[in-house]
């Protein structure tokens, strides 16, 4: 029997509302394959920051170590600052785990509706790989003569080698199973350190792939493009900040980003790998129970599919595409008037439906 010890935190807002319907899912899928998933659950959040004073314990990352995987809702509530709350919990997870590669599928699914006209399935399918670890997120810097006429803020942007190169070559590998194309998005016009060594180094790389064809997209014309012609793309990589911006966009040209999964990757495997939906908290609907719980459900797909377990990935993800074609049981942001829970119920059915 395959055995799996999964973290879960579901965090702030609906993050609570849409983890319990991933688990569901995720036990319906698996139970048909002998598989043992042993959930613990941990209610790390801005509720227990506004308790303790942390978001998590001290060694809540020497407990989480321990796990096969990680399965994370939302972080991040009004009442706590963001940057506090995300580096108090989610970021440093990527950070410490090595989780350098964010990968984030973006689908139009059979029955959702697109806002970009005539835009039909098969059009809108790539993968946004991002830089997780470092580039223009990085807590290094600072106010100098703080309350001054000359207050000034410095916020430092960071690029390794390393971490550079590692990216660039998971997104070329990718590539090359798929469609064999890869688009860099980029601003080296304006950002002169970073940006220009980044396309450098995308440069350098694509000499190891000559049947990837490449291109660069500045970032402000990369996401006018994608609105303007999404079925262009097949592999998008790009820094932390361009790669954030471009995978929310690219699921909003599929309907709704709540569908959307990010699978925050230690492809080494020397510490756990964390999967968790696009979205975030969502204040504006929390404790309304219409969050959509798909993405979270995709990434829980993900979470089996890194763990190896292949066949419960494709149960799941046959599950999604037959709950949004049949287009019941879909939530608000889908068109229809379906709960959190109804439409968690509709695809442990349709799970049963593919076992
Ligand atoms: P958000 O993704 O939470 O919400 C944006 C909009 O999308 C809202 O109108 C919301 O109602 C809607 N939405 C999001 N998920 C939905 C779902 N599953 N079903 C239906 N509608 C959904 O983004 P935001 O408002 O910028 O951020 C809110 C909080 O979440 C902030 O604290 C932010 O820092 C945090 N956040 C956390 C993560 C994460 O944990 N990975 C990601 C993004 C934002
Ligand atoms: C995401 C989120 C986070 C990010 C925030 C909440 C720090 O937007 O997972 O996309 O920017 O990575
Ligand atoms: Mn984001």
């Amino acid at each position: 029997m395959r055995e799996f010890n999964i973290a879960v935190i579901p965090g702030d807002g609906i993050g609570k509302e849409v983890i319990p319907e991933g688990i569901k899912a995720l036990e319906a899928a698996t139970a048909a394959f002998g598989i043992q998933l042993t959930f613990t659950w941990f209610d790390w959040s801005c509720e227990t920051y506004h308790q303790t004073g942390k978001m998590m314990p001290d060694n809540g990352l020497e407990i989480l170590k321990t796990f096969d995987a990680i399965y994370l809702g939302a972080v991040g509530f009004p009442g706590v600052p963001d940057h506090i709350s995300l580096w108090g919990l989610l970021l440093p997870i990527r950070r410490e785990f090595d989780q350098y590669v964010n990968l984030r599928p973006v689908r139009l699914f059979e029955g959702l509706a697109s806002p970009l006209a005539n835009k039909a399935p098969g059009d809108i399918d790539f993968y946004v790989v991002r830089e997780n670890v470092e580039g223009e997120y990085s807590n290094i810097g600072g106010v100098q003569y703080p309350g001054s006429d000359n207050e000034v803020v410095v916020q430092q942007s960071v690029f390794t080698r390393k971490g550079t190169d590692r990216i660039i070559k998971y997104a070329f590998e990718l590539a090359q199973q798929r469609d064999k194309h890869l688009s860099s998005a980029t601003k080296s016009n304006g950002l002169y350190h970073s940006m220009p060594y980044w396309d450098s180094r995308v440069e350098a790389i694509s000499a190891d792939y000559p049947e990837v064809n490449v291109d660069h997209f500045h970032i402000d014309i990369f996401c006018a493009n994608l609105v303007r012609m999404p079925e262009f793309y097949d592999v998008i990589v790009g820094s932390n900040l361009f790669g954030d911006i471009l995978s929310d966009l690219g699921p909003a040209c599929t309907g709704t980003i709540a569908i959307a999964p990010s699978a925050n990757i230690n492809p080494d495997k020397t510490f756990p790998s964390m999967f968790e939906p696009v979205h975030g908290s969502a204040p504006d609907i929390a404790g309304q129970n219409i969050a959509n719980p798909i993405g979270t459900v995709w990434a829980g797909a993900m979470m089996l599919q890194h763990l190896g377990c292949d066949d419960v990935h494709d149960v799941m993800m046959a599950a999604i595409e037959e709950v949004i074609q049949r287009q019941e049981s879909l939530t608000r942001d889908m068109g229809g008037i379906a709960s959190t829970q109804e439409l968690g119920d509709a695809i442990v059915a349709a799970i049963g439906n593919h076992r």
